[in-house]
């Protein structure tokens, strides 16, 4: 299958172009919504793990759909994909078991958690980090901060020591980038159930107030979660707490310092922050799509698609649909909130959404309060990039203290 990949910096609509994928979702969005063919780049990907026949949905009706129909969209495509290293998780289950395993360790996400998290762990966390950067009066914000502080939140609420971070952070990104590297994702998901092993067994003989002892303790009918089902969620959360909340607040900071007079107004008015957040989501969601295996032929927004394929679910254009929003190609925290669908919808709507919501916020609180004009540097042009993940490479900043 061709890829319509292609590093370069130009932006274009025949290609699809890392550095700006939009102009290639927009124009193939406008052909039709649904096309026969991928927007992944599957050159580096083993042929064991590349599909046989692809499709990608771009509109946001074709998108919604799709992911509200999980009996013929099917997450189990991820048993083969990252399920290969992650195991069993809720990611790729369906129907009732997927109710029954999330109900269970939804109540570790429960809506009390946040505000006893908020100003324990976030806030503290995010305020160290700027305690180690503020005195210099230049930073790289990706480095020194948004790439930081989901991993040290994640860390604390499983009760893991922080001694431990660096271990486990690159355990969790040579799984998510499993396609590059296939025996290093390997050994990295075998390392992590070890890992965890070890600590939900600590949790067992003596439970802590954390989310490993509330996995160890949940039920589902008088049964407990098995440990192969622990440790394969866990090994989901990492991937799925820190590289998106990353990529996500680096995308906002990069989008306000790129756009002065929205900053501005977010700087004089923190209550924007939520609104600012949500537009950032939605015109940089930092993971451009999902996929599904169809069940079954069918059809969607009138191509037939048959049973075997796998389907993009680009979230990313489907984001930035003129039938949905008006100037959906420009970034403006003043408009009228239509919720995106960054998080997806249907069943497997992220778990973490208010939680990576929070964690923004709370960071974005920390820098405004603390430092004064922020200013973006042009060393090494910072820029947001990336397909299916995206994020800036780098934020090099100077400021001031407030
Ligand atoms: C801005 C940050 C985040 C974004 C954009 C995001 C995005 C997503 C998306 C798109 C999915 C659905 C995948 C699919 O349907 O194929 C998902 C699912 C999930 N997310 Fe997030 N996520 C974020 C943060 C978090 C955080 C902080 C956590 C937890 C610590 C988390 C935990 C999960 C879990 C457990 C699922 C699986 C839900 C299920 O299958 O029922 N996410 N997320």
């Amino acid at each position: 299958m061709d890829s319509p990949v292609q590093d370069k910096s130009v932006a274009s609509g025949d290609t699809l172009d890392l550095r700006d994928p939009y102009p290639f979702f927009t124009a193939r969005r406008r052909e039709g919504g649904v096309f026969h063919g991928t927007v992944m780049d599957y050159s580096k990907t083993p042929e064991s793990l590349r599909p046989a026949d692809s499709y990608a949905a771009l509109s946001w009706t074709a998108v919604n759909k799709a992911l509200r129909n999980s009996k013929v969209f099917s997450t189990a495509l991820y048993d083969s994909t990252i399920g290969v290293f992650m195991g069993p998780t809720i990611l790729a289950m369906d129907g009732i078991t997927h109710r029954a395993h999330r109900n269970l360790v939804s109540a570790a996400f429960k809506p009390q958690s946040l505000s006893v998290w908020e100003p324990d762990v976030v806030r503290p966390i995010c305020e160290s980090l700027i305690d180690e950067f503020i005195d210099e009066g230049r930073a790289d914000l990706v480095k020194d901060f948004t790439f930081e502080f989901p991993t040290r939140v994640i860390a604390k609420l499983l009760g893991l020591p922080a001694e431990d971070l660096p271990f486990f952070r690159r355990a969790a990104v040579s799984i998510i980038s499993y396609a590059g590297n296939v025996p290093r994702a390997l050994e990295a998901s075998k390392e992590l159930k070890e890992y965890f092993l070890g600590h939900i067994e600590q949790r067992r003989s003596n439970p802590t107030d954390d989310i490993i002892s509330d996995l160890v303790t949940a039920e589902i009918d008088g049964e407990k979660l098995s440990d192969r089902a622990i440790y394969s969620f866990l090994r989901l959360l990492l991937p799925a707490g820190l590289e998106t909340t990353y990529r996500s607040s680096g995308n906002l900071l990069h989008l306000l310092l790129t756009h002065p007079e929205q900053f501005a107004a977010v700087e004089q008015n923190h209550d924007l922050l939520p609104q600012a957040i949500e537009e950032g989501l939605r015109y940089e969601t930092p993971l451009t799509l999902v996929q599904r295996y169809v069940t079954e032929d069918t059809e969607l927004e009138g191509v037939a698609i048959p049973q075997g394929a796998v389907l993009d679910l680009v979230l990313g254009a489907a984001n930035r649909d003129e039938n949905r929003w008006e100037r959906p190609e420009e970034f403006d925290i003043h408009r009228t909130h239509i919720p995106h669908i960054s998080f997806t919808a249907g069943a497997h709507t992220c778990l973490g959404l208010h939680l990576a919501r929070m964690e923004t916020r709370v960071a974005m609180e920390a820098l405004l309060r603390r430092l004064t004009n922020i200013t973006l540097l042009a060393d090494g042009d910072p820029h947001i990039f990336g397909q299916p993940f995206r994020s800036p490479t780098s934020i090099p900043v100077t400021f001031d203290v407030r």
